[in-house]
């Protein structure tokens, strides 16, 4: 043994089969497990590419015992020896790994480095305390599993390349160090010189709607972007988008540019047939039936708004209902089918869940139909007309044994409420199926909404969305934008707009949504020399890949994330600076 490397790898842990037998090889990586049996030691040797099985007969070296004795998993370690049938040799095949029918007869070993003992075992993901996995993330990336992710997140930036290229755009790479502009809430600091400072750019937006101004007609770009917001499962501090523009585009040709592309991917990637065009829903139609603008369609959950059947019924004898329909009121119904079957301390404990404590004036009613298909607690049955529930049973064709949520909220909180009850339902049932990608645009959203803590409107894609139409409405909380989203599995994947293009509308926005036209100015002035129409979409590169790879957060798929709060806790960033070294 020597820790001097005098050999050439001939073959990666993964290239071994049956015509290799009696070939002598030379393998390098790393010991992913070591046992003895029946005297013989097997040593099962990892690399990127996959494992092998070494064995090491007593027979050929008396010292093997002796010398395996010293190596430790995760050795990383040289072994030069002879192609064997595992079956001959009185084993048997492992299917489930290339290299499965062979092991190499080891003849030599050199370990090529040591190493200290493991803070976690590699392949033992579950258990392990996620900062302590950050904290060794060199050792964590070892683990094949992740391997995989960030192997998917290579691919799919090949093929992104790949697909864009023969679609005539142009990658082009925009600035990082930006301007600061006061209304871009997430913005990270850098300081520069004499009290200057630069923005760490949180998209490109500004800078591809310029170079449609400049011609370029087609652009795209794997983006790094910033954002100083709180940390959740799908979002990070930096993050990359798959970011494009086009210039004389409307809706429909960026959705079908984006639905081909989704297309190419998932069959590539996963090898499903991506059925297109996607499906659509109105942003109000979401909120109405699923509670939220980022519908899960393998929901089994729908919410369907029954206060229109209620307010067709003015002499409603039941107080409950009629306290909805005076104080003004929704009041949305989920539909159980019998087969998910809920118990009365699941009921409560969803009524008790402290989530639910962040709102008031809300009721939730869970009532169960009887065999007789009633709506007990009867004294519900009892004060409701009969017209009504026939209704009601109606539009969700319901069954002996179905139950059903009652909710009863003010708009403002409803959506958030029965969205809560829904998931809460569709993860105890398991109903989300993982190997299934749903889809969906949500179009005909509001251009505004009301910031009730400042009392201003703000954009709620941005502020170079255009208005449907080109034109502001006089009530600006009416007015619709020509913003699409596209939703994958309950997760927002991305967003676009087609943007505004005068620069006289886009001053007139900025006004509205009380933003200093001064520091656009650049911007305004790039728009008065020829915009052309244009328009364009942002897809999430890590929500992605953490949808394809069916992982819960996208930490999994980046190399080098920030831990939940934040923090790199590998290198220990961000630090303290008392003394800024010059
Ligand atoms: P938007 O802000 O909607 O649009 O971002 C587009 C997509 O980027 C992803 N994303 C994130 N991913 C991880 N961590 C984050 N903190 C994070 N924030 C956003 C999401 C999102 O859908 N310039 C516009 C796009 C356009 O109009 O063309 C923009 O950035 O998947």
């Amino acid at each position: 043994m020597s820790n001097t490397l005098m050999l050439e790898r001939t073959h990666t842990c993964n290239d071994l089969s049956l015509i290799h037998l009696n070939n002598k090889v030379t393998l390098m990586g790393w010991v992913h497990t070591l046992k003895c049996l029946g005297g013989r030691w097997f040593l099962n040797l990892r690399d990127r590419y996959g494992l092998t099985q070494i064995v090491f007969k007593p027979e050929h070296s008396f010292e093997w015992t002796y010398i395996l004795k010293e190596i430790k998993l995760e050795y990383c370690i040289c072994i030069h020896g002879v192609v064997e049938s595992r079956v001959q040799n009185g084993g048997s095949c492992n299917a489930n790994i290339a290299t499965g029918q062979i092991e190499v007869n080891a003849l030599q070993m050199y370990i090529l480095n040591k190493s200290l003992n493991l803070p976690f075992q590699i392949n033992n993901k579950n258990t392990v305390n996620e900062d302590l996995r950050l904290e060794y993330r060199f050792l964590d990336l070892r683990n094949p599993c992740l391997q995989y992710k960030i192997l998917l997140r290579h691919k799919l930036l090949t093929l992104t390349r790949k697909y864009f290229n023969t679609h005539k755009f142009i990658e082009i790479e925009t600035p990082i160090l930006s301007k600061y502009t006061p209304g871009g809430a997430h913005n990270f600091l850098v300081p520069f010189k004499d009290n200057l400072f630069f923005s760490l750019s949180e998209s490109p937006q500004l800078y591809k709607q310029m170079l449609m101004i400049a011609g370029f007609d087609r652009y795209f770009q794997i983006a790094k972007c910033f954002r100083n917001e709180d940390a959740r499962g799908d979002r990070q501090l930096e993050f990359s988008q798959i970011d494009i523009e086009m210039s004389f585009s409307n809706e429909s040709q960026i959705k079908s540019i984006i639905e081909q592309f989704l297309r190419y991917i998932t069959k590539k990637l996963l090898n499903i047939n991506l059925v297109i065009p996607l499906q659509q829903l109105s942003y109000n139609n979401a909120l109405r039936k699923f509670g939220t603008d980022k519908p899960d369609l393998r929901s089994k959950f729908q919410h369907i708004d029954i206060t229109p059947i209620l307010e067709r019924h003015h002499n409603i004898k039941n107080l409950f209902l009629k306290n909805i329909i005076t104080n003004n009121l929704l009041l949305k119904a989920i539909h159980i089918p019998a087969k998910f079957s809920i118990s009365t301390k699941e009921v409560e404990k969803i009524k008790k869940d402290p989530y639910l404590s962040n709102f008031s004036n809300f009721k939730i009613l869970h009532v169960k139909i009887n065999n007789n298909m009633q709506w007990m607690p009867q004294s519900l049955s009892e004060n409701i007309q009969e017209n009504i529930l026939s209704k009601i049973n109606k539009l969700f064709n319901i069954r002996s044994n179905d139950s059903l949520f009652l909710i009863i909220s003010p708009l403002h909180c409803m959506q958030s409420i029965s969205f809560f009850i829904s998931s809460f339902l569709d993860k105890k049932f398991h109903t989300l199926n993982s190997s299934s990608f749903k889809f969906l645009w949500i179009t005909e959203f509001p251009l505004v909404e009301w910031n009730e803590s400042n009392h201003k409107f703000k954009s709620l894609h941005h502020p170079f969305t255009s208005p449907i139409n080109g034109k502001l409405l006089k009530n600006l909380q009416i007015t619709k934008s020509r913003a699409y989203d596209i939703v994958l599995n309950g997760i927002e994947l991305g967003g676009g707009s087609i943007r505004i293009h005068d620069s006289q509308l886009q001053s007139k926005i900025f006004k509205k949504l009380n933003l200093n036209k001064k520091q656009f100015s650049f911007f305004l002035n790039a728009l008065s020399f020829g915009a052309p129409p244009h328009g364009g979409l942002a897809l999430g590169l890590d929500r992605l890949c953490m949808l394809f790879s069916n992982s819960t957060s996208i930490r999994e798929t980046i190399a080098f994330p920030k831990n939940s709060n934040g923090f790199d806790i590998l290198t220990g960033a961000p630090t303290v600076i008392k003394n800024v070294q010059k």
